[in-house]
This record gives C-alpha cells, structure tokens and sequence, in this order.
C-alpha cells in the first residue's frame, strides 16, 4: 500500500462544475493533481452555457490549496479542452470522461433531436476529448481514462434508449481502448455511478438521495487512474459508499453439426440448455469468446 499522489499530472475531468464531476475535480486536486475543470455549464437537458459552473469549483480547489483551470468548452470540442491542458500545464495525464446530459422519453416519443443530442454529449464528446488526449499519452507512456457508463445502458430503464445506447456504447470503446492502450501504459476503465445529484432529483427514496453522496463515487475513479493501478477494460458500479465489479457471463451453449444443418425447431428443443447458466463461461477477450465455438467445428471435422 502506497500514497496515491498526482504531483507532476494534468487530469481533466468533464462535466466536473457540478455533481460527480465536481467531486471528481475536488478529490484529484487534494491528491496533488493540476486539474482541468470543464464544464459548459448548461441545463440537465443540454441547454444554454454558463461559465460559472467550472469557475466556482476552480475557486474551491484553490481555496483548498489546490490548482486547476477552469475551461468551459463543450465535450463536443474536445480537443480544445486537451489544448488547454496542454496550454496551461503542458500535458495530459488522466481524462475522465463524466459530462452528461438526459433526454428521456419513451422511444414512441423520442425525437431525431432526442437521439442525436444525448449520442453527442455522451459518445461523440468522450470520443473528442480522448481521442485528443491519445497520442500525448502515447507519447509519455502513461494514462489513464475513465469512461461513464450507467446502470441504464447496462441493464435497460424504460424512457432512455437514447442513454443506455450511449452509455454502453461507452463500455464498447472501453474495451477496445485498453487493448490499443495497453502497451503504452494506457489503463482505461469504466464506471456506472449512483450519485443524488440534479440528474436524478425525485429518482431516489425518501432520504436515500442525501445518502447517495457523489463524492462517495469518486475515490474509485481517483485509485483507477494512479499509477499504482494496473486495473483495465473493467467495468465498476458504484455509489452510496458501495462498489462492485461487472463482468460478462454467457452460458456453456448448445452446439450442431455444422455440416448436417439444423432447424429453428432444432433451437426450440434445446432452448432450455442454450439458456441455461449452469457451467457458465466468462469470457476475457475475443479469443476466450470463440473458443466453444472453435471445440464445436473441431468436434465435428
Ligand atoms: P450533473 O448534471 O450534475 O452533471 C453533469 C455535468 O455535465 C453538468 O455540470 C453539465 O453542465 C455538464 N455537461 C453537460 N453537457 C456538457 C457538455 N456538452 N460539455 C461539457 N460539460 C457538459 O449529473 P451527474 O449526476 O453528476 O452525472 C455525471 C455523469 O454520471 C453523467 O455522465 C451521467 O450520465 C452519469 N450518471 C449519473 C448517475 C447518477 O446517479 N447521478 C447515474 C448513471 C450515470
């Protein structure tokens, strides 16, 4: 067990002028990190731009004898957020990709713009600054990103096709990231938060909203993106001052002859089995994933 220290590392943290973001951009600077605070400052729906939303929290880092920039840029530009790490402090070290915005509706209801506005927040915005920040991490050897998942995207929740669909599409990039990253000492994990902020206002229990302190989501993210941690690809839920891993998990299978042929009433006899959890595989990588498939063309040749 060592210190978690950030002396000498640029951190940016999205969306951080308010909620998790906000307790993100606080924690990394009491550990010594230089922060980037960004945040464009606008409505839960995505509307309008304010600047003092980052202002403030800079304010309270520095009145806790931390440093941090404010920068009020949208996600959707950015490689300006990334230009203003390196601008202010010269590198980029960690990029947690937590800027968000909700546009429920039942997907009967949802609009063009609906779709198209929370893919751009959530998939293009992360993908704009952390595509930004790639190749200077590449170049130092070192970095660690955070993407923001949700229990929505993971699981499904009436009224946000258009969020679970960027929330697990963060969870693709994940994965695929932290095998590109990996031998450039780029960690890249994911989170699904549970935090009582003004996104989920009216979601909780009576009183269980006060007790889903965003900061009790942070020291994850904080751990995940020290250079003590080796952890990548993984998926974390976490919130309320409890965190647990997710992992994929797909059932033994069935498996035919692939030169004999088989019918969908095939599929219904064995339905049971396909499904069934007993034996269950949990596959790390592609090649894990294939393999019952290879054994099944093997058992057959
Ligand atoms: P929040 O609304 O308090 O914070 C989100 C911040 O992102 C806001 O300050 C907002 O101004 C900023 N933002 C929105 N669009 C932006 C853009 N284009 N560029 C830069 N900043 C932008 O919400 P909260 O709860 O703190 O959410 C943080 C993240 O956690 C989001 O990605 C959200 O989807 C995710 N999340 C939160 C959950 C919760 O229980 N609060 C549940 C699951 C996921």
């Amino acid at each position: 067990m060592s210190d978690i220290r950030f002396e000498d590392k640029v951190v940016i943290v999205t969306g951080a002028g308010g909620g998790i973001g906000r307790a993100h951009a606080l924690l990394f600077a009491k550990h010594g990190a230089k922060v980037i605070v960004n945040d464009l400052g606008g409505s839960t729906q995505g509307e309008g731009a304010n600047s003092e939303a980052a202002l403030k929290v800079v304010e309270e880092i520095k009145a806790a004898g931390g440093t941090a920039i404010a920068n009020p840029d949208s996600v959707v530009d950015g490689d300006k957020i990334v230009q203003c790490a390196m601008d202010n402090f010269g590198r980029v070290d960690v990029v947690v990709n937590n800027a968000g915005i909700l546009r429920d509706k039942s997907f009967a209801k949802m609009s063009d713009a609906d779709w198209d506005l929370v893919y751009k927040v959530h998939v293009e915005g992360a993908y704009k600054v952390t595509h930004a920040a790639w190749n200077h991490m590449k170049e130092q050897n070192f970095g660690r990103i955070i993407f923001t998942a949700s229990t929505s995207g993971i699981y499904g929740n009436f009224g946000q096709a258009n969020y679970g669909m960027a929330k697990l599409g963060l969870y693709g990039l994940t994965r695929t990231l932290a095998i590109e990253g990996r031998k450039n000492n780029i960690f890249v994990n994911a989170i699904a938060p549970t935090g009582g902020t003004r996104m989920t206002e009216g979601l909780f229990p009576p009183g269980a909203f006060e007790k889903l302190k965003p900061e009790l989501v942070s020291p994850l993210v904080v751990y995940l993106c020290s250079e003590q941690c080796q952890e990548t690809s993984s998926l974390f839920e976490v919130g309320g001052g409890w965190m647990g891993k997710v992992r994929w998990e797909r059932s033994l299978g069935i498996g035919f002859n692939p030169d004999e042929g088989f019918s969908p009433e095939d599929v219904q006899a064995n339905f049971d089995q396909l499904c069934s959890f007993e034996n269950a595989v949990h596959p790390k990588d592609n090649i894990e994933a294939l393999k019952e498939l290879m054994q099944n063309i093997q058992k057959f040749s």
